[in-house]
C-alpha cells in the first residue's frame, strides 16, 4: 500500500471548476487502480476570490502549497474583475510563479493518435517539451513598467543564475526522454533573439556554458522567428526547447495549434521546493458551466503532477487512458476546440480506460 497523496486544488474561474472536477475524477480512478488515496485540500484564489476578498490568493496559501505533494490549478481570470490600474484582478501568474520561485514552466507538445493538428504531421511526429523560464525575462516587468500619458516602457531582464538553473532543468529533462522523433537524439534547443538584444545574448552564453556539462545531449540554437517557422515546418526535429518567459508564452501556444489546440496542452510550474500544474489556456468564461470545454489539458496536468510527485506508474496509466480514449474515437475534438458529447462524457470515456 502506497502512502496517501496530499493534493492542493485551486479551482479557478470560468471553466476552471468543471475542468478540475474532471481531472479529479480521473485522478481518483488512477489512484484507486494504483492503490493509493488522494487527500484534497482546497486553495482559494483567482478572480472571483479577488472580487470577494480583494486578494488574489488566500493569505498563507504559498506556505501551505510548499508542504503539499503538488497543486492542481484551474485557469483563472474574469474580464469584468479589474484592479484599480485597469489590469485584470486575481491573475495568479505573478503571485504563484514568483512566490513559489517556480522557475521552470514545462509545456509538453505532443500529438496524440486520433487527433488532427494544424500541420500535416501524424502521431509520433510531434513530441517535444518547451521549457519556459518562468520568473524573469520580459514578464518580470509585470506591474513595474514606466508609464506616462504619452508612452509606456517595460524592460526584459535576464540573469546568469536564472538562465543557468532553467538550462540545467532542460538538459536534465532531455536525459529522461527518448529524444527527438526524427532521429532519436537527445537534443536541447536554445531559442532566443541574440542577434538583436543583449539580454538574449546573455541567455545564449549561459546556455552554452551549461551545455558543456552535458556532452551526451546535443545542444543547438535557433533564433525565435526561425524557431516559430521550424515548429510548424519540421516539429519532428525537436526534443526539448528552452527559452525566455515571453518567447515561451508565445511559442507554446503556437505548438498547441499543431497538436489539436490549447485544450490539449498541460503544463507544470516547477521550482526547487514547490510545483503546480495547470492548462496553458485561459478560463473561457463565455462557455463556463455549459459542459462544452475540453478537459484534456487539465487531466494531463494532473498526470504531470503525478509524475512530479514520484508516482510514475500512475502518471503512465493516466496518459495511457487519455491516449486510448482518442485512439478509440471515444473522445473526439470539435473544430471549436471543445469535445464531442461534452466535458462530462469525455471524462467518463477517459475514466473507463484507466
Ligand atoms: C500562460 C498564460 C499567462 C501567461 C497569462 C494568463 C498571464 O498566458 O500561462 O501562458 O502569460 O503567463
Ligand atoms: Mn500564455
Amino acid at each position: 500500500m502506497q502512502s496517501d497523496m496530499r493534493l492542493g486544488v485551486l479551482r479557478g474561474d470560468g471553466i476552471g471548476p468543471e475542468l478540475v472536477d474532471s481531472a479529479l475524477g480521473v485522478l481518483e480512478a488512477v489512484a484507486a487502480a494504483e492503490g493509493f488515496a488522494v487527500r484534497v485540500e482546497e486553495v482559494p484564489g483567482g478572480a472571483e476570490h479577488y472580487r470577494r476578498t480583494g486578494e488574489p490568493l488566500e493569505p498563507g496559501a504559498l506556505d501551505r502549497v510548499r508542504g503539499l505533494d503538488g497543486l492542481l490549478k484551474g485557469p483563472v481570470g474574469l474580464p469584468d474583475v479589474r484592479r484599480p490600474d485597469g489590469t485584470e484582478g486575481g491573475l495568479l501568474g505573478g503571485v504563484l510563479r514568483t512566490g513559489l520561485d517556480a522557475y521552470a514552466n514545462v509545456r509538453p507538445v505532443r500529438l496524440l493518435p486520433g487527433v488532427t493538428g494544424a500541420t500535416r504531421h501524424g502521431p509520433g511526429e510531434i513530441d517535444y517539451v518547451i521549457v519556459r523560464e518562468n520568473t524573469e525575462g520580459l514578464y518580470l516587468s509585470r506591474g513595474l513598467g514606466v508609464v506616462t500619458p504619452a508612452a509606456a516602457c517595460d524592460q526584459l531582464m535576464v540573469t546568469r543564475e536564472g538562465v543557468r538553473r532553467v538550462a540545467r532543468f532542460a538538459f536534465e529533462l532531455a536525459r529522461t526522454r527518448s529524444g527527438a522523433p526524427s532521429d532519436g537524439r537527445h537534443r536541447v534547443t536554445c531559442v532566443d533573439k541574440s542577434n538583436v538584444l543583449r539580454s538574449y545574448a546573455l541567455f545564449r552564453e549561459v546556455f552554452d556554458e551549461v551545455a558543456a556539462d552535458y556532452p551526451d545531449v546535443a545542444a543547438e540554437h535557433r533564433y525565435a522567428d526561425a524557431a516559430a517557422h521550424a515548429l510548424v515546418a519540421e516539429p519532428e526535429r525537436f526534443d526539448v526547447l528552452v527559452m525566455e518567459n515571453f518567447l515561451g508564452d508565445i511559442l507554446s501556444d503556437l505548438g498547441a495549434a499543431t497538436v489539436g489546440g490549447l485544450g490539449m496542452c498541460a503544463s507544470g510550474n516547477i521550482g526547487a521546493t514547490a510545483a503546480y500544474f495547470e492548462p496553458i489556456h485561459g478560463s473561457a468564461p463565455t462557455i463556463a458551466g455549459r459542459d462544452l470545454a475540453n478537459p484534456v489539458s487539465q487531466v494531463l496536468s494532473a498526470g504531470m503532477l503525478l509524475e512530479h510527485a514520484g508516482r510514475g506508474a500512475a502518471a503512465r496509466r493516466l496518459r495511457g487512458a487519455v491516449e486510448r480514449a482518442f485512439a478509440d474515437g471515444a473522445v473526439r475534438l470539435r473544430a471549436d476546440g471543445g469535445v464531442e458529447g461534452g466535458t462530462r462524457a469525455a471524462t467518463e470515456a477517459i475514466v473507463a480506460r484507466v
